[in-house]
């Protein structure tokens, strides 16, 4: 089964391929070790897309490699129609990446961390104006947030250099419910707005009620791809994947 995401159309400089992001066969891992294999993958601008699986099925490697952190063992990583292996086209390609430990600076105020990402006072005062929360919180060490706090200053830093592919690794994980219907707000409001998002989720229900598409992993290979509705109807199966990591369920 082969999930088809409707045409990107990124503005500017979008190359021959349609989708943001796409992964030709990718192999991808620790020196030669693959934790990800032959993965196929497709993200539309504007496209909410889940990469879900129990731990250790390779998500996290997936993200990295998507935005350059480790370059693919074999296969592609087209985004908009450029190739990327490193951090460098991954920033021209404007990658944005809340990894799963948020990426921030503890020490630093939220304003500073805000400044080191979003480098101009304009670019600041813009998110000051759109989370007040965090006008309110400008003077605070970031190391003292809330979590719900810390992840939208990540989610904010990591978009706040105009990303056109945004990733995001265990988006909800600690935080509480009210603090999650929020988050989930933002990246629907991101996604209107033309950005395509790639998540990872262990909540299975967040997940799929928030995605247009999902893929589901175990041990680096695609088992699952379908819409959030196909999926939902078969959420029994992917937790029963989840707890037992059983590679029987493949397809
Ligand atoms: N830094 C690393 N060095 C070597 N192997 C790693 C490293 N990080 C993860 N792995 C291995 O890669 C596989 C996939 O891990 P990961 O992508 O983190 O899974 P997930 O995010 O789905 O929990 C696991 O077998 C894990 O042990
Ligand atoms: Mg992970």
């Amino acid at each position: 089964m082969k999930a088809t995401a409707p045409a990107a159309t990124a503005p500017g400089s979008a190359g021959p391929s349609s989708a943001a992001l796409e992964l030709d066969g990718l192999t991808a891992g620790h020196g030669q070790a693959p934790a990800v294999r032959e993965l196929d993958l497709r993200v539309a601008a504007g496209e909410i897309v889940a990469l879900l699986g129990p731990n250790g099925a390779g998500k996290t490697t997936t993200l990295d490699t998507v935005c350059g952190v480790l370059p693919p063992l074999a296969g592609q990583v087209n985004v908009f129609g450029h190739p990327v292996r490193d951090l460098r086209q991954a920033a021209r390609q404007r990658i944005a990446y809340v990894p799963e430990h948020r990426g921030l600076f503890r020490d630093l105020t939220v304003e500073e961390n805000l400044r080191l990402r979003a480098r101009t006072r304009r670019k600041v005062q813009a998110v000051y104006d759109r989370f007040d929360v965090l006008g309110a919180l400008r003077d605070r060490q970031t190391g003292l947030l809330s979590g719900g706090e810390q992840q939208l200053l990540a989610l904010v830093c990591a978009l706040s250099l105009d990303a056109r592919l945004l990733l995001i690794d265990e988006m909800t994980m600690g935080l509480a419910p009210m603090v999650v219907s929020g988050l989930v707000d933002i990246v629907k409001e991101v996604a209107a707005e033309g950005v395509a998002v790639l998540f990872v989720e262990q909540h299975l229900h967040i997940a799929l009620e928030l995605c247009d598409r999902a893929y589901v992993l175990s041990h680096g290979r695609c088992v699952r791809e379908g819409t959030g509705g196909e999926l939902r109807h078969r959420v029994d199966e992917l937790a029963s994947l989840y707890f037992a990591g059983d590679p029987s369920l493949g397809r």
